[in-house]
């Protein structure tokens, strides 16, 4: 089983880790056009396997044949938000980015399944679609994952316990919301607390330490899983819909179940009328960004 990594920065490298860990990798690609530090990084992660006696090949570079053959890749590669940038600027430097990165992936390796973790990554995620022309099943995005594990950790400091279902769905950003209709746990928990701690919780962890980068690996780590062991558990994930939820042509994030094929199937709830017009208008806000793109 190959893993490849475009994008050997703090996300990119701890995912691996994370998956070099926990995942019986055969071999592990990270490509970065920083080469000395893709280079680094597998050296480094070559040693940290080592040392629980694990001997995968693991190579970096700048030169994207090096991904040719890995079942999942994972996209963590653009720039990150600077103090002064507009999140229009930051979504048209990426956009480019993933434009370039599609391409080489499918000179490169064009039967992989594309992880996109680049913000905005629901915008991200439908351009890496629309640019590689690969089926929707192959190409989504991790977010949701993340904004559930924060839902989690907050419902637990609330007193909430046997966590067995907790999804944050929609946009990821400032329109994602809970999708309380099938939440299941043990306690009673503020409602409106949750969500507004759940929205900002990641913008006082990169005012803190700069990035978030535990939290997207273990997510990252769990996508590929599913994946890589076809699990087929749900998760919530962007994915390009196509009339689920009355919702077409935008990737957003949905329950999902994923397995060996990718995005298998989308869960489509019979969600209250709260809950669906939450998810809609994350459609639409996240459509409004892609034709802001020329999309
Ligand atoms: C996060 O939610 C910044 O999207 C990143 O941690």
């Amino acid at each position: 089983m190959k893993l490849g990594f475009v994008g050997a920065g703090r996300v990119g490298a701890t995912s691996a880790f994370t998956c070099l860990l926990n995942l019986d990798v055969e071999e592990i690609a990270l490509v970065d056009i920083a080469e000395d530090l893709a280079v680094g990084e597998a050296m480094d992660l070559t040693h940290a396997a080592a040392g629980v006696d694990k001997y995968p090949k693991i190579v970096g570079g700048s030169d994207y044949s090096l991904l040719k053959g890995s079942d999942v890749i994972v996209v963590t590669a653009g720039l990150a938000r600077k103090p002064g940038m507009t999140r229009l600027d930051l979504a048209n430097k990426n956009a480019g980015i993933i434009r370039d990165v599609a391409k080489k992936i499918m000179e490169a390796s064009p039967e992989s399944k594309i992880i996109v973790v680049t913000n905005p990554m629901d915008v991200m995620t439908y351009i890496m679609w629309k640019e590689t022309g690969k089926p929707r099943n192959e190409v989504f995005g991790m977010g949701n994952m993340l904004d559930s594990q924060r839902l989690k950790a907050t419902l637990f400091a609330q007193g909430a316990r046997n966590i067995r279902k907790a999804w944050i769905i929609g946009e990821h950003g400032d329109s994602m919301f809970i999708m309380w209709s099938q939440a299941d746990f043990d306690g009673e928990v503020d409602r409106e607390k949750t969500l507004e701690q759940v929205r900002f919780v990641a913008a006082e962890v990169i005012k803190r330490k700069g990035a978030t980068i535990y939290g997207p690996a273990v997510a990252i780590y769990r996508m590929v899983n599913a994946i890589v062991n076809d699990t087929k558990e749900e998760i919530p994930t962007s994915v390009i819909l196509q009339g689920e939820y009355g919702i077409e042509d935008v990737s957003v994030g949905v329950p999902a179940i994923i397995g060996s094929g990718g995005v298998e199937k989308v869960v489509e709830y019979d969600l209250p009328e709260e809950e669906l017009n939450a998810l809609r208008n994350s459609a639409s806000i996240l459509k409004e960004r892609l034709r802001e793109l020329g999309y």
